[in-house]
């Protein structure tokens, strides 16, 4: 068994693929469901080929919930957006180490707004670029899949590089969270977490599958999660 500890996964519900006409009867859903973090896709049109949501969005769920909110910000100018999304209420600002050359800069500026910082990488980024940031993060966010759109499949190589950044955390002895974003289903689940995942992103699996029964849905997902 790889974890040695029990860790309790966490599960943060991607609203890409939610009814976002009943924002407020989808979240409901999640909170009667058990859920307490809700995941933020930022797509500026530029970094990724899709355009989504924005500080507005942030600032309503921020006044609206008390749901730990973990905003993936998927744009070409974090050095500018990420501290506005951290003072707009986010909780967790996670940005990607392709899309800054100053990714210390960018993090410092994320604590200093009042949020947990956090990077996440593209699926064919080396690990090697967390190394001299690793010790100044909240969590590290492995993409499963290509950023830009949901219901994508999950990119099998993907296991292994959350093994890999696992064992980097743990080696160095550092409390830094992984979570897993893209792909994540009843059948991917079990060996993400298995791989060493603490939370876990899922949009289609919860909010598009099966008739659009969230409770359902998720309770598949935790089934397989704790199955582990
Ligand atoms: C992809 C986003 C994901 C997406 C996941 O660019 O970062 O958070 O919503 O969607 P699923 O779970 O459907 O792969
Ligand atoms: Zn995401």
């Amino acid at each position: 068994m790889h974890h040695p500890m029990i860790t309790m996964v966490r599960l943060s519900p991607s609203i890409l693929s939610a009814n976002l006409f009943d924002l407020k009867g989808e979240i409901s859903r999640l909170l009667d469901a058990g859920v307490d973090m809700l995941h933020v896709d930022v797509m500026d049109g530029h970094f990724v080929p899709n355009i989504t949501f924005g500080l507005p969005l942030v600032k309503w769920l921020r006044k609206e919930t008390d749901m730990e909110l973990d905003v993936h910000l998927m744009i070409s100018d974090p050095d500018r957006y990420a501290p506005m999304f951290a003072e707009a209420g986010a909780d967790i600002v996670t940005v990607h180490v392709e899309s800054t050359d100053h990714l210390n800069m960018v993090l410092q500026s994320i604590s200093e707004a009042g949020a947990r910082p956090s990077v996440t990488l593209n699926p064919a980024t080396p690990l090697s670029t967390l190394e001299w940031v690793l010790d100044s993060i909240h969590m590290v966010l492995i993409m499963s899949v290509n950023p830009g759109f949901g219901g994508q499949s999950f990119i099998p190589s993907s296991l292994d590089r959350i093994r890999s950044v696992s064992d980097m955390i743990r080696d160095r002895g550092l409390d830094v969270l992984v979570e897993v974003d893209g792909g994540v289903d009843p059948l991917t689940a079990g060996p993400v977490v298995e791989a060493g995942a603490d939370i876990i992103v899922a949009g289609s699996a919860v909010f598009s599958r099966n008739d659009r029964d969230i409770r359902g849905n998720i309770r598949s997902i935790m089934d397989a999660v704790n199955a582990v």
